[in-house]
Formats: C-alpha cells, sequence, structure tokens
C-alpha cells in the first residue's frame, strides 16, 4: 500500500515535470498565434464591427481561402486562453468573439496601439538570432549572439536594412506612445524647475514630443543617431541633434535615457552615464539624469512579470550584450559613473523610473 502510494505521487510529479518541459518547450507559439492574429488583422477585423462577431462572420470577413476557414477557431481557442479575446452569447445563444483590453491595446487604429512590438519581437531576424544562443555560448569570441548570425551588430544591421530599422524604430515608438501620458504625469514633478531637457537616443522623438508638448516651458532635444534623427520636424521647443552618445551628449538640465541602458554591458553603460553627468555638471543647477528602465524585484514583482523581465534580459544578451538589472547592479554603475545618489519609484508596471543625482 505505501509503495502504491510512493509511485503514485512519483509519477504524479513526473507528469508535472513533463507539463513543465513542454509548456515551456512550445511556449514560442503562444507569441506567434499573436503575431498571425496581428498579421490576418483579427483585432481590427472585430473592432470593425458594432457588435461581437460569430465566428462565421469572423471568417467570412478574413482574406483566407475557404480551406482554411475550419482551422480559424483553433486560432482564436488559444487566443481567447491567453486573453486577446473574450467568448459571449448573442442573442440567438451563437458563440461570439469580443476584444479585451489586451487586444484593445493592438488595434492598428489605436493611435497609442502597441501592435509593431510583438511583430518586431517575433520577426524571424530575432527568432532565429536566438536560435543561436547555445553556439554562442559555446564559442570564445566576444561578438554578440545577434553580430554571430547576422555578420554586423544590432544597430548596423538596421542602418543597412531600412525595412528592419523602420520596424524597430516604429515598434519604440509605439511603446512610447502607450505610455507618454503616463510618463508624462511622472516626469512632472520630477522636471519641476528645469529649463531643458536631451532624451538620449531619442528615436524619432515620440517621447520628447509628448514633454515638450505638455511642458511648453522646457526646451527638449531629441540626441540619437544620424539615420534615426534626420529630417525630423522640429517646434519652438523640440529639436532633433544627431550623434554618438559615447563621445557627446548636449548639456541640459535633465537628460532622459528611456529604455537605452538595458542595450548596453556594464561598461559601455558607465561610459554613456559619465557623459551625461558631464552634460548636466555643465549647468549650474547641477541637474540629474531620469532612467526609465527594469529593475529585476523579485519581492515586489508578481511571477509572471518577473518571467517577463527575465525574457527581456535573455533578450538583451542575444541582441546587444546588454542586461535589465536589480536594484544593487544599477547602483554599481551609476557609482562606477561618479553618481552619489539615486531615487527609484516603481510606477511604470515593468519598468521603473530612477533619477540620479551627481
Ligand atoms: C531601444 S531604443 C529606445 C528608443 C527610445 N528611447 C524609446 O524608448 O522608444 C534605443 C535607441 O538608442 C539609439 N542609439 C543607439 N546607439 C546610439 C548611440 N551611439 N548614440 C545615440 N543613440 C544611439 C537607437 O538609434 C535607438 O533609437
Amino acid at each position: 500500500m505505501k509503495m502504491e502510494m510512493m509511485n503514485e505521487n512519483g509519477a504524479k510529479d513526473l507528469l508535472e515535470a513533463q507539463a513543465n518541459v513542454w509548456k515551456y518547450t512550445y511556449n514560442y507559439v503562444t507569441g506567434m498565434s499573436l503575431r498571425c492574429a496581428l498579421e490576418l488583422g483579427i483585432p481590427d477585423i472585430i473592432a470593425s464591427h458594432d457588435k461581437p462577431l460569430t465566428l462565421s462572420e469572423l471568417v467570412k470577413a478574413l482574406p483566407i481561402p475557404v480551406t482554411k476557414s475550419p482551422h480559424i477557431y483553433r486560432l482564436m481557442r488559444i487566443l481567447v486562453h491567453m486573453g486577446f479575446f473574450a467568448v459571449q452569447k448573442d442573442v440567438e445563444d451563437k458563440e461570439c468573439y469580443t476584444l479585451t483590453p489586451s487586444s484593445k491595446i493592438l488595434l492598428k487604429t489605436n493611435k497609442k496601439g502597441l501592435s509593431p512590438l510583438p511583430q518586431m519581437a517575433t520577426d524571424p531576424l530575432i527568432v532565429t538570432t536566438c536560435s543561436r544562443l547555445s553556439s554562442w555560448f559555446l564559442s570564445s569570441t566576444d561578438s554578440t549572439p545577434f553580430e554571430i548570425a547576422n555578420g554586423v551588430d544590432f544597430w548596423s544591421y538596421h542602418r543597412q536594412h531600412l525595412d528592419s530599422g523602420k520596424l524597430f524604430n516604429e515598434a519604440m515608438a509605439g511603446d512610447t506612445k502607450f505610455v507618454s501620458d503616463m510618463v508624462v504625469k511622472e516626469l512632472q514633478p520630477m522636471l519641476e524647475g528645469s529649463e531643458s531637457l536631451v532624451d538620449v537616443g531619442g528615436g524619432t522623438g515620440t517621447m520628447a514630443r509628448a514633454i515638450s508638448n505638455a511642458l511648453p516651458s522646457i526646451k527638449c532635444t531629441v540626441y540619437d543617431l544620424t539615420q534615426v534623427v534626420s529630417n525630423m520636424q522640429e517646434t519652438h521647443n523640440l529639436e532633433f541633434v544627431s550623434g554618438d552618445m559615447f563621445h557627446y551628449v548636449p548639456s541640459a538640465d535633465v537628460i532622459l535615457l528611456k529604455w537605452i541602458l538595458h542595450d548596453w554591458s556594464d561598461q559601455e553603460c558607465v561610459k554613456i552615464l559619465k557623459q551625461c553627468r558631464d552634460a548636466i555638471s555643465k549647468k549650474e543647477k547641477g541637474g540629474k539624469v531620469i532612467i526609465i528602465d527594469i529593475v529585476i524585484d523579485n519581492k515586489i514583482g508578481a511571477h509572471d512579470h518577473i518571467e517577463t523581465q527575465l525574457c527581456l534580459d535573455m533578450i538583451m544578451m542575444v541582441l546587444f550584450n546588454g542586461k535589465e538589472r536589480t536594484e544593487r547592479e544599477w547602483e554599481k554603475l551609476f557609482l562606477d559613473a561618479g553618481f552619489t545618489s539615486y531615487k527609484i519609484t516603481h510606477t511604470l508596471g515593468l519598468r521603473s523610473f530612477i533619477e540620479i543625482f551627481p
């Protein structure tokens, strides 16, 4: 009897272990299903109808051959399970699909929509590069997995492949548009008394434009690589300057680094931060640097959020030789770059604000 119990428990544990292996082995399929739904335009098709859509109405609206129609419900079933769509009954008791908060923020018609990010992150360029990770570990090269797979670093690749560069910039701009109101609200007290701000690595200027609109007394500068900031529309308090943050950062009261430092190694971050410290120290008032990035903290993060942060950490390793950091790791960078104190505010979901002072 005792033996049987042990076997039962042993089998239960083994099957749990197998379920965990299967879960993570096939986890990429969830991202690919989301990619497929976005490519087929499913969220926008549902949104364009003024009532929830039955399966047959959805199939009719999709640009697919009739032979593929029977498979759509399977795609929808996994996406419902993942929380991207919900099912409800119509007056005739037929099941209908509706949008959920997660698919509403992916609508292409939503000006603050996030749809380019999943498309960029599940692009074969990124997925194929991830599949080379073990070859990178086994090789003695200093190159990143991205460089091994594609021959050049991430930024040079995007300079040479303008379509990829466009998709990447759209994904970044989409993320910034999505959080810009929340970021501006949180930044307002942090920017009190400041007259100038440089958004280093500010991409196509989405964040700086939102700040310059909300706070017209602040002169905003977007500082990024030439191929990103050339021919951008300027305003009375928004300008674009091209350059390399490793060599120079324009001076200002406040330097913003949104989603920048996680792309770089510790040594590279210290170089960037030293340039930022020089840029704010030229100002009489002293100034500060504001970082928007992940701070990994197992004590405050929900299990799912920590897992996403750790996935991003792996992506940073694959693409850039970068990393997501704990508070201790951040603190070391700040001290090494000559800053004396910092303040973390955890008010941006998976990311945090970190103010650092010289
Ligand atoms: C991850 S994106 C973040 C963009 C933007 N801050 C945002 O949050 O959407 C990193 C940005 O750093 C820029 N960048 C890369 N190397 C740079 C360098 N050496 N000097 C200035 N900007 C650089 C890239 O062109 C890109 O726009």
